[in-house]
This record gives structure tokens, sequence and C-alpha cells, in this order.
């Protein structure tokens, strides 16, 4: 499977106008995707070179407290007409700081967790979805805070930020209509959050199928999961499983994964990737990639099809879509 763009896309400023964004047409109903759309989504209104000031609206701590995980939901805010994107796209954040070089350090992407009308719908806002990183030195195995998640974990309210973005074209949903698999890990619900709110400002025939696979260590980890069931109750189109490593265990005693849920779920997923015009989205831990691609494996096999001719006209078609840190 492929991996989406991890650097700043490259894209021209005329392509970042806000009437582009309104003038996306929804495709009609039954036809495959136009991927001229696809395209046409701006890119990079802001580079690194010259990124645009935001201020810290809010900073939420949603992991429950003794959770050896600390994820946060910040909003970041600019003034009107700064900023646009569309639900699946990043946004770049610069921290402030030198390179052992000297420059300017290099930008860390995260997800944009609110659907293009912002966190109060006037667009000047957006949400993200940020874990607090460490790493350890294979040497020495000192633990060290990852620079950028911890920045900005530890920003408080007002403090001003360098954003760059709107930048990712592979996770932007060309069809709201058309059924969707979508497959979260983690922090990797971001983009996952944003789909959600634009759908639930949708008239309801204009929302395709959905379920939603969604894995986290434990039930204080699943960001958003009240939020996500309330919307869940009120759209009858709408299904989501969750999977809870370290709650669960698979019939084989292992940790339960996304993948082990959507093998339970192999029927709806198999219902839903009937329709042609159907996407699968992935977002989260690269790890999860081969667990997913082995259960469609095993749910194709027991509807009779052959996953690995299926899985190239999906990617042919660009109806698997994969974004994976
Ligand atoms: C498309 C995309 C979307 C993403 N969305 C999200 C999201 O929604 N939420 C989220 O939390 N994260 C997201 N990420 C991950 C995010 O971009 C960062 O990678 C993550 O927050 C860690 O960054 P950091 O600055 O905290 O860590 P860093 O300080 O950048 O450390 C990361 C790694 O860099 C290496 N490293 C750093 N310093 C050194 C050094 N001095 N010597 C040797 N190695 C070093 C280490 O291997 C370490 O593991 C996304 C990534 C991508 C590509
Ligand atoms: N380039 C980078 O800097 C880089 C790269 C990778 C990750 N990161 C950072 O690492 C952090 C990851 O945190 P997160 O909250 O998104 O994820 P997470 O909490 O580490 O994992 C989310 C869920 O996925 C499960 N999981 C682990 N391996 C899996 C696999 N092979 N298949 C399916 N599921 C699997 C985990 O289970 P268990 O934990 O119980 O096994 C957990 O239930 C983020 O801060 C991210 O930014 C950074």
């Amino acid at each position: 499977m492929r991996t989406a763009a991890t650097q700043q896309q490259a894209g021209g400023a005329a392509e970042n106008s806000a009437a582009s964004v309104a003038s996306l047409p929804q495709l009609p109903q039954n036809r495959p995707m136009d991927l001229d759309l696809q395209e046409r989504i701006p890119v990079n209104r802001y580079r690194p070179s010259a990124p645009l000031r935001v201020t810290l609206d809010s900073i939420e701590k949603i992991t429950p407290e003794g959770s050896p995980n600390d994820v946060r939901h910040l909003v970041l805010r600019w003034r009107p007409g700064e900023f646009w994107w569309q639900e699946g796209q990043s946004v770049g954040i610069i921290a402030p700081g030198l390179t052992a070089k000297g420059r300017a350090q290099p930008v860390r992407l995260f997800s944009i967790a609110s659907a293009r009308g912002g966190e109060d719908g006037d667009g000047c806002t957006l949400g993200l979805t940020v874990k607090r990183f460490y790493w350890t030195v294979p040497e020495t195995g000192v633990v060290i805070p990852g620079l950028c998640s911890n920045y900005l974990c530890d920003a408080q309210v007002g403090d001003q930020m360098l954003m760059t973005g709107p930048v990712g074209r592979e996770m932007v949903p060309l069809d709201w209509s058309a059924p969707m698999l979508l497959i979260a890990t983690g922090t990797g619900i971001a983009p996952f959050r944003a789909f959600l709110q634009q759908r639930s400002r949708l008239p309801a025939a204009e929302r395709g199928k959905t379920l939603l696979v969604f894995g986290a260590q434990t039930e204080g980890d699943l960001s958003y999961r009240e939020w996500m069931d309330d919307l869940a109750v009120h759209d009858s189109g709408l299904q989501i499983v969750y999977a809870r490593s370290r709650e669960e265990k698979t019939a084989t005693g292992k940790r339960m994964y996304v993948q082990d849920r959507l093998r339970e779920y192999g029927h709806q997923a198999w219902q839903l990737l009937q329709d042609p015009r159907a996407v699968t989205y992935l977002c989260g831990l690269k790890g999860m990639e081969e667990g997913i691609d082995d259960a469609l494996a095993a749910t194709a096999l027991d509807h009779g099809a052959d996953w690995p001719a299926l899985r190239q006209t999906l990617l042919d078609e660009k109806r698997f879509r994969v974004e994976v840190y």
C-alpha cells in the first residue's frame, strides 16, 4: 500500500483562492470519482518561509487523569479570510528555536481535526489532536520529549504560533454521498473527526453509509468517543466500532487491534465496498497497514473474491487512501 506524502506539497498560489474551495462540486450519484477534482484541492497557501501567525484559542487534555498517554485538543485562531482547508488536509507547525545547524525547526505535520467551517462555524479556527510524543535514544536508552508535540501540549491560551499549509490531497473526500470505510488508530482519528463534523452538517440524503473502526489502548484513549457516539445515535448511516488494545483480547488472547475488529465486521465492510464509489481511508500508525491488508484479504476470501486483484483496482481508482506516520 502507498503512504501519503509527509512533506509540504507543491502547489501554486493561484490554487488557493476561497472561490476554488467553495466551487468544488458534488459528484453525481453512481459515477466514478472525478480525480481532476483532487488536483484542484488548494495546498500550500502558507509555506515555511512565510507562515501564518495564529493564536492558541483553547487547549484541553482529552485523555483522563492517570492515563500514561497525554493527548490534547488545541484550537488555533486567525483573522477572517486568512486560511481555508478541506477535511482530510493537514497543517504544519514550526516549533520555536533552531536546529543544531542553526536553522529554523522543520515543519511537523498535524491532521486538521475540524471540518471546513472550523470549531465554531466561522471558518477562523481549527482543531488539532496532538499526542505528547517521547522517543528513546537507541545507544543510551535516554528518553527525549519530541520537540513540536511537547511545544504544542505545553502551550498556553493566547500564545502565538507559526502555521503552514494546508497540505495533502490524498485524504480529502471527493464525494460525501459515497460509502466510506474509515479506519483509525490513536491520533489518526483527527481527520475523521473532521469528516464526521462535515457529515453532520450535510442533509441525510447526501451522506454515504459509513463504518468507522477506531482503535486505541484504553477506553479513555478513544478521543472524541462520546461526541461520535452521539452523532451515530442520530445518524442511521453511521456505524462506529472500537478496539481497545489494552482492555480487550482477541479469541487467541492477543491485543485487540483495528484489524481484528474489522475482521469481525467484515460482512458490513464488504457490503460497503460493493458500491463502486466506496472509498477506504486509513489513518494513524504505519504498523497497522499490514494487519488491515490481511483482514481485508480474509474478508474477501470469505466472499469468494480475489483480494490482490481487488486491492489493485481500489488503488488504481484511488479508492484506498492511506495516511500513516
Ligand atoms: C501527515 C501527518 C499527519 C500527522 N498528524 C498528527 C496528528 O494529528 N497528531 C499527532 O499527534 N501527530 C501527528 N503526526 C506526527 C507529527 O507530525 C510528529 O511527527 C509528532 O508529533 C512527533 O513530533 P515531535 O516534534 O514531537 O518529535 P521529534 O522531536 O520530531 O522527534 C521525532 C523523531 O525524530 C527523531 N529525532 C528527533 N530529534 C533527534 C535527534 N536529535 N537525533 C536523532 N533523532 C532525532 C527521533 O527518531 C524521534 O522519534 C502526523 C504526521 C504526519 C506525517
Ligand atoms: N515520525 C514520527 O515522529 C512519528 C512516527 C510514528 C509515531 N509518532 C508519534 O507516535 C505517537 C503515536 O500515538 P497514537 O496515539 O497515534 O498511537 P498509539 O497510542 O501508539 O496507538 C494507537 C492504537 O494502535 C494500536 N497499535 C499498535 N500497533 C498496531 C498495529 N501494528 N496494528 C494495529 N494497531 C496497532 C495501539 O495498541 P498497543 O499500544 O496496545 O499495542 C493502540 O491501541 C504520536 O505521538 C505520533 O505523532 C511519531
